[in-house]
């Protein structure tokens, strides 16, 4: 039977933990259990824990970790910006579960809030992932339309059917929650594009405007590209967005199939 171990500095120093109380008199307390990792102490990761007086704190997770961030602690690192699900910046793991920070409510978690970095991917601090290999995976689908034909002389055109074949697509904002969610992109990451950019591959696939359907279909005719996609769903499940990436996938895999007969 295979045998899988973690890098030494991957596991979690369960007594290294800090913890920082609620401020006295707080009137609804909260716990929330944050991972922790700097590269520059050369120490393993620890969970440290905040007990917030939730009376006194936005309703979101993001709000949490900036209340964490501005008044208590603020080596605290990781990402936002929109704080409104749009850009995607701050995607990790709460409560078991990848989503954004900032439209994942403090209430929806039953008792304390655990929260870690986007699973399986390499950190750089706290709960920042590195995402420079998923956006090489990007840009090597060529996520814009691609054309021969001449330019017309204003944009391109598209009827109201083919406009439709995007809804469900184009609100994907890249967030990662999908990929770093499924197991085939956990063990074959390295080659398996994931769910977030086959959802993107598929939404130049299918538009109308774009002339380079075959050349792009070429491009996923691969073992490890799209054939890692086992249908396990949990992109679709996990997906902040409400999208599904499994079924994006299987659309590309059956335009595959047709194009043989
Ligand atoms: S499909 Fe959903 S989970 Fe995946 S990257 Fe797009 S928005 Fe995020
Ligand atoms: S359906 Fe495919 S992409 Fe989605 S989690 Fe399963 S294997 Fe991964
Ligand atoms: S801060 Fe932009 S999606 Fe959460």
């Amino acid at each position: 039977m295979a045998q899988f171990t973690l890098p030494k500095n991957s596991t979690i120093n369960k007594s290294a933990g800090r913890k920082f109380p609620a401020p006295a008199g707080a009137k609804k307390v909260q716990t929330f259990k944050v991972y922790r990792w700097d590269p520059d102490t050369g120490e393993n990761p620890r969970m440290d824990q905040y007990d917030l007086d939730m009376s006194a704190c936005g309703p979101m997770v993001l709000d949490a970790l900036i209340k964490i961030k501005n008044e208590i602690d603020p080596t605290l690192t990781f990402r936002r910006s929109c704080r409104e699900g749009i850009c995607g910046s701050c995607a990790m793991n709460i409560d078991g579960t990848n989503t954004l920070a900032c439209i994942k409510g403090c209430d929806e978690v039953n008792g304390e809030v655990a929260i870690y970095p986007l699973p399986h991917m390499p950190v750089v601090k706290d709960l920042v992932p590195d995402m420079t290999h998923f956006y090489a995976q990007l840009a090597s689908i060529e996520p814009w339309l691609k054309t021969d034909s001449p330019a017309p002389t204003r944009e391109r055109l598209q009827s109201e059917e083919d406009r439709a074949k995007l809804d469900g697509l184009y609100e994907c904002i890249l967030c990662a929650c999908c990929s770093t969610s499924c197991p085939s992109y956990w063990w074959n990451g390295d080659r398996y594009l994931g769910p977030a950019v086959l959802l993107q591959a598929y939404r130049y696939i299918i538009d109308s405007r774009d002339e380079a359907t075959g050349e792009r279909l070429d491009q996923l005719e691969d073992p490890f590209k799209l054939y890692r996609c086992h249908t396990i769903m949990n992109c679709t499940k996990t997906c902040p967005k409400g999208l599904n990436p499994a079924k994006a996938i299987a659309e590309t895999k059956k335009m595959l199939v047709e194009r043989r007969t």
